[in-house]
């Protein structure tokens, strides 16, 4: 008090010293600035209100603040167990599977066309059925039996991933699952078992597409309530369909800080009309931030997004030749397309294990009449 009493009887004489008076309290007030900020951001949940009396939104405090912070608690949580998992090898049973994870309203209309594919493979797989509308109708006795419990699931709700947890943890009950494949009912198998069964297990990664869409139905989804954990350049899509190895379904199911982030924050009929559908953004935000080196960034379900319609293409039995199918297995470039009005095609190569390889082992979506005609072409091993 005595020095600030002092310097003020000079500076009311000296412009000089009122020059580096201000500046001496810009300095304290950057400095201040500086290191009390991440404390802000860190705390956002219960001390916001110290400086804003409107609630405790990050996104209040730092309209454009994306710069580098510090971890929040369950952050820090999270990313331990996360982190432990990745560099523990998963236990090797001598008869590994893999688990065919079907998530379908009720009946599977190509139940005979999967019979055929698992046909002479028993003990390499394991089936589980998530029947969300009505109990399935089996003529296959490898699904018979093995529907999991199940709740209602509506097109584009956060009830499927849901869904997609239940599906993951009922099949992890068997150690020999190593492998899990998530179907749903107008999925078809393109490739014989031995191959999917090669393909699936002798690799390091899950398949799980991902990639960065800047427009209104890839990024433009994104909410800032998601802060500070995800950030929007962390915000990714990819399609629903993925195949998972035994240590991220583990790290999945474990999850709880981002699965919550997505249940409140990214679901269809939000406030203000905004859509969001956590099925195709949950796991590739999850997984592009705590391990992109271990996901494919494209999925081995063939999809044919090219209409640019709200749903991708459906195939009849009209559309069902020798020709689509030698189409669909040669492919070894998946694309990606963004939302935006340039419709940007991006592509990602297929790697396996270091070499370029056909990216599809699976198929949608599929009309149920296109049955026999796939039963037919199966049969020719020069097909699939
Ligand atoms: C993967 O590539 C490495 C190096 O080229 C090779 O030694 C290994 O056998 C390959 N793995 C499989 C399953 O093909
Ligand atoms: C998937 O994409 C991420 C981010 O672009 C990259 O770091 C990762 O290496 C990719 N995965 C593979 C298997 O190439
Ligand atoms: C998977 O294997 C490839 C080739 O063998 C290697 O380059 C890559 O680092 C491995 N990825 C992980 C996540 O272990
Ligand atoms: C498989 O289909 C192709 C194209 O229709 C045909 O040329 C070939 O003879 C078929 N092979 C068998 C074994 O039926």
């Amino acid at each position: 008090m005595m020095m600030i009493g002092g310097l003020r009887k000079h500076t009311l004489r000296n412009p000089t010293l009122i020059i580096a008076l201000v500046c001496v309290v810009c300095f304290v007030m950057f400095i201040t600035a500086y290191v009390f900020t991440p404390t802000i951001r860190r705390r956002s949940s219960d001390k916001c209100n110290f400086f804003t009396s409107e609630g405790c939104r990050v996104r209040d405090l730092f309209p454009n603040a994306y710069f580098s912070r510090e971890l929040t608690d369950q952050e820090i949580e999270s990313r331990v167990v996360v982190k432990d998992l990745l560099n523990f090898v998963p236990l090797q049973t001598k008869t590994p599977k893999v688990a065919f994870l079907f998530m379908t309203p009720g009946s599977l209309p190509f139940e005979k066309l999967w019979h055929m594919f698992f046909q002479g493979h028993e003990g390499r797989f394991s089936i589980y059925v998530h029947a969300s509308k009505e109990k399935p109708v089996h003529v296959s006795k490898y699904f018979v039996g093995r529907e999991i419990h199940s709740e209602p699931v509506s097109w584009g709700s956060f009830a499927m991933i849901e869904a997609e947890r239940r599906l993951l943890a009922n099949a992890l009950l068997d150690p020999d699952n190593q492998h899990f494949v998530l179907l749903s009912e107008s999925c078809i198998p393109i490739r014989h078992f031995e191959f999917v069964y090669n393909y699936l297990l002798f690799t390091n990664v899950s398949f799980l597409e991902c990639y960065f869409d800047t427009g209104p139905h890839g990024n433009g989804r994104y909410i800032e309530y998601m802060l500070p954990e995800v950030e929007q350049k962390d915000f990714r899509k990819g399609s629903q369909w993925f195949t998972m190895k035994r240590q991220h379904a583990i790290i999945v199911i474990a999850d709880s800080l981002y699965f919550t982030k997505f249940k409140y924050h990214c679901r269809p009929n939000m406030e203000g009309g905004r859509n969001c559908y956590s099925d195709e953004h949950y796991l590739p935000t999850f997984f592009n931030m705590l391990d992109p080196g271990g996901i494919s960034n494209w999925s081995v379900t063939y999809v044919d997004w090219s209409e640019g319609k709200w749903h991708p293409k459906s195939f009849g039995a009209q559309d069902i030749t020798f020709q689509l199918l030698k189409t669909l297995t040669s492919a070894n470039q998946s694309p990606h397309i963004t939302s935006d009005s340039k419709r940007t095609v991006l592509i990602t190569p297929c790697m396996w294990n270091g070499s370029k390889r056909p990216c599809y082992l699976f198929a949608r979506k599929f009309y149920p009449d296109a049955l026999d005609k796939l039963m037919f072409l199966f049969t020719n091993t020069t097909a699939f």
